[in-house]
């Protein structure tokens, strides 16, 4: 997302959305394939690359169906934690938008690009929970508990004043709508089930869009802070973008128990995911376009913020 991306004149707009999103001019149809059993002989439910700890070599020794029903389990996660992720924060943070909480002068096109991306994400709740519905009845899957990123980031509105909640729930937006993208890429590189490449595949169409909006609505509202909303909202995305890159501990060991670990063996195979420096490693390449967008914006001219980034060893200091 860096490149001219960035350094056009803002426009505030999703494009050609018209003739362009998934929701106008997609297809449809999210069904699973006839031939699934003989796609899975070859294809994976979810990028090896995307699951970390599939390549322990417990899991490994365990053999191809219990990693293939481990990715099951992490792509019906991963869809239920992109439906609420769309209703739940972007949606709310596209209201703030919308509905002037910003406190800012929102011109037109920036509001009905808002509005039009509040529509790309509720079809993307829409064909994400679809597809999670199928492979969870598929398996038999039962046991899909709200994500523990998600409380975690309502859990982080609760503790910001009444009054700088709007802001805190465009931030929130902004880190999300910066980082899925890149999320994205890297999944559809692989070789999926034929349904769900197809349903990444759009979903990050629309999401090269969003994310593009996003940076340019966070230039226009960081130009618009006085220095003590801007110190902060430094401190709310420092906490924001952490949460967007720490794992769910919890639901691993449930999933892992479901294929038969013991704690002992889960513990050792979830062991890398809590190296000391393993989070800041997968900040700084995760958000590389939210980094971008703020850089872009004149975040990181000033010291102080600088300092908070280099300090938690997100960015160079
Ligand atoms: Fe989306
Ligand atoms: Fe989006």
């Amino acid at each position: 997302m860096t490149g001219p991306a960035y350094s056009r004149t803002p426009h505030y707009t999703l494009g050609d959305w018209e003739h362009k999103a998934t929701v106008r001019v997609g297809k449809g149809g999210y069904r699973l394939p006839e031939n699934l059993e003989q796609q899975l002989r070859s294809r994976d439910w979810f990028p090896p690359a995307f699951i970390p700890y599939i390549e322990h070599p417990l899991i490994h020794e365990a053999g191809r169906s219990i990693a293939q029903r481990l990715a099951a389990n992490h792509l019906v996660h991963f869809l239920d934690y992109t439906t609420l992720l769309e209703h739940r924060v972007v949606n709310r943070a596209v209201e703030t938008i919308v509905h002037g909480e910003l406190a800012l002068p929102i011109p037109q096109p920036m509001k009905t690009a808002a509005l039009q991306l509040y529509t790309d994400e509720g079809y993307h709740a829409l064909f994400s929970n679809d597809v999670a519905e199928q492979v969870a009845a598929l398996y038999g899957i039962s046991d899909r508990q709200p994500p523990k990123r998600i409380q975690r980031l309502l859990g982080l509105i609760d503790t910001v004043a009444p009054g700088d909640r709007p802001l805190a729930w465009f931030l929130l937006g902004f880190v999300s709508e910066t980082i899925i993208a890149r999320e994205l890429l890297a999944i559809t590189r692989d070789t999926l089930v034929c349904t769900v490449y197809r349903m990444l595949r759009s979903h990050l169409e629309d999401e090269a869009r969003h994310s593009r909006y996003f940076s340019e609505v966070f230039q226009y509202l960081w130009s618009a802070l006085d220095p003590t909303q801007r110190n902060l909202a430094a401190n709310m995305l420092l906490r924001i973008v952490g949460l967007y890159f720490e794992p769910d501990l919890p639901w691993l060991m449930r999933s892992l128990a479901s294929v038969g670990f013991n704690e002992r063996s889960a513990l050792q195979i979830t062991g890398d995911l809590l190296q000391p420096d393993a989070h800041g490693r997968r900040v700084r390449s995760g958000a590389v376009s939210t980094f971008a967008a703020m850089r872009k914006a004149g975040f990181f001219d000033h010291e102080h913020h600088r300092r908070l980034f280099a300090q938690a060893g997100f960015i160079d200091g």
